[in-house]
């Protein structure tokens, strides 16, 4: 009784879904047939944001080159930012939060549609990976402060002395300087990582790590961990990411925006600008406010646009790692 009518329920949806795709002419799985159905036309991608991209980008194309796959390649690309102290907006020597703390979010999701995050994890260098357990080992997507913490401890993970010397120095120049807080544009050319990529299989993942804003709120989580804001990925369309200021992401969901107009046709690039004009239609834009987007869709096209100058992505493809200066909307 059971199986038929989970029979007749999926024949219903399977009904409903087509004569909605007709009518919307809504051809994702098509395109995912095809490109599953004919290897030659998988493009292997890396894209991510920011100069550090470059590194991360290197780590995730050796893991597809020896055959590994899109999930590893974004979770061990992002670790590599993770672990790089001159990196001050991410993991190890990220700056820490208006009370000296440094609190990490990141999120990671595969290409069958599973998420996990961690959001104001404090003493983990990995982040990433701790967002990679809460996606295979719990039923839930998120987990945040003690809590993830706890959970990671619990699996293996140490706890590390994230706050350097240099980060240290930073914010106690910040507190003498009376402790106002002001999210600038390019702080430092450093912002979040999101690294989005494409497999050998034609498989498509991402992940996004970030010490969030210098000097927040105590307790503040920007977009990176939030599936949808800082990142978002469907395999049948493509993926996306965010970097920036977390709160203008959040507030338009910009990563799963862009999937969605990737969905409706719309190429990555145009995709992302779109994202972009959206802040400015529908939230206030402050001077200071910078937000970039990149984007690949499941053809391996890629697109990446940002808000004002300053933004620049990381591109591994066909052999190649290259650093591009993003175009932006405004001055
Ligand atoms: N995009 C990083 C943050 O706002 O925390």
């Amino acid at each position: 009784m059971g199986s038929r009518r989970n029979f007749i329920r999926k024949s219903l949806f399977g009904a409903l879904a087509a004569g909605f795709a007709s009518r919307y002419g809504y051809a994702s799985g098509l395109i995912e047939k095809s490109v599953i159905q004919n290897q030659e036309f998988i493009k292997p991608t890396v894209i991510s944001t920011w100069f550090h991209g470059l590194e991360a980008n290197e780590a995730a194309w050796k893991i597809m080159q020896d055959g590994g796959s899109a999930l590893d390649a974004v979770e061990k690309g992002v670790n590599v930012s993770e672990a790089n102290p001159s990196v001050n907006s991410v993991g190890y020597g990220g700056l820490p939060d208006a009370s000296g703390n440094v609190t990490l979010d990141a999120c990671i999701m595969g290409s069958d549609g599973n998420a996990g995050s961690v959001a104001c994890l404090q003493h983990i260098l990995h982040p990433v990976s701790v967002a990679r357990l809460v996606m295979e080992k719990t039923p839930h997507l998120m987990l945040s402060g003690d809590g993830a913490l706890k959970f990671a401890l619990d699996n293996g993970f140490r706890k590390t002395n994230l706050l350097t010397p240099e980060a240290k120095a930073a914010w106690k120049e910040w507190k003498k300087s009376g402790s106002s807080y002001a999210p600038m544009a390019n702080w430092e050319n450093h912002d979040t990582i999101g690294l989005v990529a494409i497999d050998h299989n034609g498989s498509i993942a991402g992940a996004c790590t970030t010490s969030g804003m210098a000097f927040k709120h105590q307790g503040r989580v920007g977009d990176s961990p939030i599936i949808g804001a800082g990142l978002y990925v469907d395999n049948k369309v493509g993926a996306a990411t965010a970097t920036g200021e977390g709160e203008a992401v959040m507030k338009t969901l910009g990563s799963f925006l862009i999937v969605e107009l990737m969905r409706n046709g719309m190429s990555p690039q145009e995709a992302c600008e779109m994202a972009i004009t959206r802040l400015l239609e529908t939230i206030y834009v402050h001077k200071n406010m910078q937000v970039g987007y990149v984007a690949v869709n499941k053809a391996g096209e890629t697109g990446a646009f940002s808000l004002k100058p300053g933004f620049q992505y990381a591109l591994f493809q066909d052999n190649e790692n290259k650093l591009f200066d993003a175009p932006y909307l405004m001055d």
